[in-house]
């Protein structure tokens, strides 16, 4: 059963696909969560997610000068972008759609999840709402760039808040460690998955700096957001071993399915 909050989600997530938004905000997150005093550094970075760390490219928007002509005039002064191509235009449509997706599900997950841990564990409810609150800018800041870039939300929205909303609500059912093992699971794909995005544009705009390319700041912006973002998940999912999520039973089999599922839920939005 969805709760009147988790409607609430949904609807604030369509309807900022139809409304111009305004700029996001780029700047990299404060290392302590203003709202609850929360340290955002992650103490671990557990899990098999890798590294998007490169050589060291620099990716701010103040790129080399292009490629000189040899002359003076006004327009060669200009910053000298390359257009995307249709499958960079694809993969990025499709990032910000499985974003989004994989936001509102987060979201839903805590929100179910919260009432019946912290109704346990009240010293828990601090953490399940910096969490929570974490995942609520996630996702604000995926509704503002599709509804940005135009990108077409995923068609299985309906189905992917159901889903998330039961697994939030039966985890927590099934006790604390089964929650934080459910965030664990979560978190450990949704790092991973976030790492693969980071790196692809590295590649991207790695390689149009060594063709002459001024990257531009919106890509760049967009790496920014994707590593802050990628660093307070993986804080979540140490969060979540730190409160046990490793004496959940039998935890090999819940975390396994859940990240199985999730790893299919991203498969599909990219798609559908
Ligand atoms: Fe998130
Ligand atoms: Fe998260």
């Amino acid at each position: 059963m969805i709760s009147p909050a988790s409607i609430k989600l949904v609807q604030t997530a369509r309807r900022a696909v139809v409304s111009r938004a305004s700029p996001v905000s780029t700047s990299l997150a404060s290392r302590c969560c203003p709202r609850c005093g929360l340290s955002t550094v992650p103490a671990r970075r557990r899990a098999a997610v890798v590294s998007d760390q490169t050589s060291g490219a620099n990716y701010s928007s103040a790129s080399p000068p292009p490629p000189s002509s040899g002359s003076s005039n006004a327009s060669d002064a200009k910053p000298k972008r390359k257009p995307l191509t249709q499958e960079q235009k694809d993969f990025l449509s499709s990032a910000l759609r499985v974003n989004q997706t994989g936001e509102l599900a987060a979201t839903l997950i805590y929100a179910a999840q919260t009432p019946l841990v912290v109704r346990q564990h009240p010293h828990l409810r601090p953490l399940m709402k910096h969490m929570y609150d974490q995942e609520v800018g996630h996702l604000n800041t995926f509704n503002k760039l599709i509804a940005k870039h135009r990108v077409r939300p995923t068609a299985l929205y309906p189905l992917w808040s159901v889903m998330a909303t039961g697994l939030g609500w039966s985890t927590a059912f099934m006790g604390r460690e089964a929650a934080m093992a459910c965030t664990e699971a979560v978190e450990t794909e949704i790092g991973t998955h976030y790492n693969g995005q980071i790196r692809e544009l590295i590649e991207m705009t790695q390689q149009w700096e060594e063709e002459g390319y001024e990257v531009g700041p919106e890509l760049s912006e967009l790496i920014q957001t994707l590593r802050r973002i990628r660093d307070e998940e993986l804080e979540h999912l140490d969060h979540a071993v730190d409160n046990d999520a490793k004496k959940a039973e039998p935890h090999w089999l819940l975390t396994g399915v859940i990240r199985l599922g999730c790893r299919s839920a991203i498969w599909v939005s990219e798609r559908v």
